[in-house]
This record gives C-alpha cells, structure tokens and sequence, in this order.
C-alpha cells in the first residue's frame, strides 16, 4: 500500500522541520517576565510567519493588551465543520538554570528527544499542528474542514486577556469545536482523551504584628507571633487526611456520578510504583476518593510558599513582625475562582487570632475549571483517530493541570475543546531539562491531519 502524498510530504521535509522547530525553541518566549515581553511577542511573530507559509489566510497578530494571540484561518470548505486549532507559544521560566545539562533555549536532538523550554508544554504540539495542515495543503490543495487557529502567548500566566479577547471577537472566532495542540497523552505506546481540566485560584496572606521585629525574650510570652499566628491559620483549612475546612469550598463541586468513577478505574494505577516515582512513604488525601478521584476530580488547597522571620545560620532571638504564605486552590466544576477564594479569605479573617492583623492579596488571574462529555462528536472522532495510530483504545482521563482559555470557549463561544496533544509526563514540562520525543512530533503531525479527516466523515 502507497502512503498518501501528505504522509510522504510530512515524512520527507523531516529534517527541515526539525531545524524549523528549533528555530522557535530558541527564542525565549517566557510570559511571566516583563523583561521576555519582546520575545514572547516575536515568538508570535514566528508562528504567524510559519502559519503565512502553511498556506493559512488572514493570518493576525491580535493585540490584548498584554502578549498577543497569533489567529490564521482556512475556511475553503463550505457545508463542513469549522474546527479551531488551539496551542500556546510562551513559556515557563526556567529557573534553576544551574540544574540544566543544555542551556534552555539552545536545543540539542539527543537520544529521540529534543531538549529544551517549551518543547513539550507547548511548541511542539503547536507545531505539529501547522505542520499537518501545511502537508495537507501542499499536497491536497485544500483541507477536509474549515479551519482556524488561535495561539496564544500568555497561558502560562494564566491568559488574563483572553476572556474579553473572545468575548469581543466572538463571530471572528466562531468554530464548532476545539481543538487543543496543548496536553498529554498516556504513555509512549498508550493514547488517552483528556476530558477534564482543573481551574485555579491563588492568594496570598500576609499577618502583620507588632509594629517592628521584637525581643523574644523582653516580649516573650506576652505578644502574639505573626508565624505562630499564620501557622494556625493555615492549619485549620485542611483537617489532617486533607478535607478542606474552608466553609463553602465545596458547595459548587458536581459530585463524581458511577460512570465516572467506573471510567477512571479503568486507568492501571500502580499504588507502589506511584510512591516510588514520587519519593513518598506514604500517600496522602481526601477520606472516601481513591487516588486517582482525588487527583483528577477533587479540588484542592495547597501552601506554596511560607516565609518570615529569621532564616540566616545560627540563632537569632527575635518574635519577627509579620510572616507570609501563598496558597493556590486547584478547582472542579462547577467551582468559580472568585467564590473560591473569597470563601479562603473569609475562612482566614475568622480564625485569625487577636494580636496580628491579615491582608489578604487575590491574584487576578483565577481559571476556571472544564469538563467535556465523553460522548461528544471531537471525542468520538479523536477516539477512532488515537485507536489508529497506537493499536489501542484510549483511556478517558482528566487531568490535575488547567488551561485557563477552555472555559471560555465554551462560555463565549459554545465550542468543546478536545485534546490532541502527544505530550507525555515524564517529560519535565515546567522544570529543568524539559524534552520532546521526537517520536510524539511525528505522530502528533499525523494525528492532526487524520483528526481533520475524520471531523470531516462524521462531522462534529
Ligand atoms: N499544558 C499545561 C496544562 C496541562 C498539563 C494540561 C497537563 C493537561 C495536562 C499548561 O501549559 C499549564 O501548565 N497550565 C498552568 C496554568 C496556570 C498558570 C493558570 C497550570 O496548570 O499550572
Ligand atoms: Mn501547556
Ligand atoms: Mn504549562
């Protein structure tokens, strides 16, 4: 059997499209800090150039007000699908650069795998998707549905633009469904559809005591600690199996229904190799959820950072005057980051004790959470797609990650978002040494055009 010709076309223009990739991996697209703000808006620049040679029309640098989204179009199919290709092109920071072994945006090809910022979480993925529409549209002429991209270059700071993007722009953006180039597949040879996404809120807490650094010994006894104090107010929002004490925290939470709880049953899990992996004794959460419920379905409240006082070597006696925490709350349908975290705010003013005072800071860039119905037609057609290229039925997964914009395309535009991203999570997204297999590129290029294909047989 011959390969069709956009297979040839993609087999062919490897090499090129290595090179091309690592041309984008070197530009330090880094959205949470001001001083890579040029860089993340060349970064855009590039994927509307690549889009432009695509063969993508009305291609756009959309301006936000803060990093911008890249949008490009193909709509040459009337009477078929229009499906939006979501992926995003900044990236983490990559601290700490000393635990590197190739500077982090100098990407090397060692061993099938492409190391560097970004290859994983998200210009891989990103690219695998232009490229397959580029193979179909050098080869074939034109695509088998309408379609339209939507990159953006601030979902890892939470696209706190986004919202009002979209709400703006709704005709301009209108699709039928998305699809997300941005999230995990199983393992190298195990495909599975992501029907979930956790949202997030975050705050910060600063207790305030005495006017000044005190005595400890003068004041001992008589003056409340601001640690003290904050160590009893983060205490009492978890009981000690991690329910969460937080009044309200669960009232929007839907319940996980039999089918749920039957679906991620199915997913192996290994209780000893999960531990090992993770270097614990011993696993932690919620009484009444498996692991698996607690980490894909269950919301959470973790302390991300805690600090005052004195820190530096040998002792010092002091009663420090004020002490501080972050906290984030990892959240589930139908949780909204706002009542959320007022419902932490509130919970915190109650049990502050008398002697400090609290400020409560809410980070403005809360996501919320997402959840898709597993029989949705993108579903079904990804189904029969990843079943295609790995020999296996997918596994249904959700996942303890968010990605902020897919609430709003259904909100503003009444699209689901299906995931079709060949990630996979060993490859240290967010941490050093971050890699891509280069094996998951090709498939993922693959993927794409047979998902478009198979949209355009069933429709959606
Ligand atoms: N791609 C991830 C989210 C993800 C991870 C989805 C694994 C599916 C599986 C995304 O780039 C990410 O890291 N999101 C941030 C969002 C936050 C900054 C608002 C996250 O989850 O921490
Ligand atoms: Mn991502
Ligand atoms: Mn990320």
């Amino acid at each position: 059997m011959t390969s069709p010709l956009w297979e040839v076309y993609l087999e062919d223009n490897r090499p090129r499209f290595i090179e091309a990739l690592f041309e984008f991996l070197r530009i330090p697209s880094i959205s949470a800090l001001p001083e890579h703000a040029e860089d993340v808006q060349r970064a855009g620049q590039w994927v509307a150039d690549r889009l432009q040679g695509a063969g993508a029309e009305n291609v756009q640098i959309m301006p936000t007000g803060g990093h911008p989204v890249v949008y490009g179009e193909w709509l040459h199919a009337p009477g078929k699908p229009t499906v939006l290709i979501y992926g995003h092109f900044d990236t983490q920071p990559v601290d700490p650069l000393e635990l590197w072994k190739h500077p982090p945006f100098d990407p090397v090809l060692k061993g099938g795998r492409i190391y560097a910022r970004g290859a994983s979480d998200d210009k891989g993925n990103l690219f695998s998707a232009i490229v397959a529409v580029e193979a179909l549209l050098k080869t074939e002429e034109s695509l088998p549905v309408n379609v339209k991209f939507f990159f953006e270059g601030q979902e890892e700071i939470g696209s706190p633009q986004l919202a009002k993007l979209l709400a703006e722009n709704r005709d301009h953006f209108s699709c039928d469904m998305v699809i997300s180039a941005d999230g995990l597949q199983w393992a190298p040879d195990q495909p599975s559809l992501e029907l979930g996404l956790k949202g997030l809120c975050a705050l910060q807490i600063d207790v305030k005591g005495p006017s000044g650094d005190l005595h400890s010994g003068m004041c001992g006894g008589v003056i409340q600690n601001p640690i003290h104090a904050l160590a009893r107010i983060i205490d009492s929002m978890r009981s000690s199996e991690g329910h969460i004490l937080v009044e309200g925290f669960y009232d929007d939470v839907v319940e996980l229904t039999e089918e749920d709880r039957h679906f991620m049953a199915q997913v192996p899990y290994n209780e000893s190799e999960y531990m090992a992996t993770m270097g614990v004794n011993a696993l932690f959460g919620e009484p009444g959820y498996t692991t698996r419920e607690r980490n894909w379905a269950r919301p959470t409240l973790e302390v991300n950072g805690i600090w005052g006082g004195f820190q530096g070597e040998g002792d010092k006696t002091v009663i420090p005057a004020e002490a501080h925490a972050k906290i984030t709350c990892r959240l589930v349908s139908d949780q909204q980051p706002a009542t959320v975290a007022a419902a932490v705010a509130t919970h915190v003013k109650k049990v502050t004790p008398p002697g400090v005072q609290v400020v409560i800071q809410q980070s403005d860039h809360g996501a919320y959470p997402y959840l898709m119905p597993m029989e949705h037609p993108g579903n079904v057609a990804a189904f029969s797609v990843l079943k295609k290229l790995y020999g296996k039925d997918p596994y249904y997964t959700r996942s303890g990650g968010s990605i902020p914009v897919c609430h709003y395309f259904l909100k503003e535009l009444g699209a689901y978002t299906v995931g079709l991203a060949f990630s996979l999570d060993d490859e240290h997204l967010h941490a050093p040494n971050e890699f891509l297999r280069l094996e998951s590129l090709n498939r993922g290029q693959k993927g794409f055009v047979m998902l478009l294909k198979e949209l355009a047989r069933k429709g959606c």
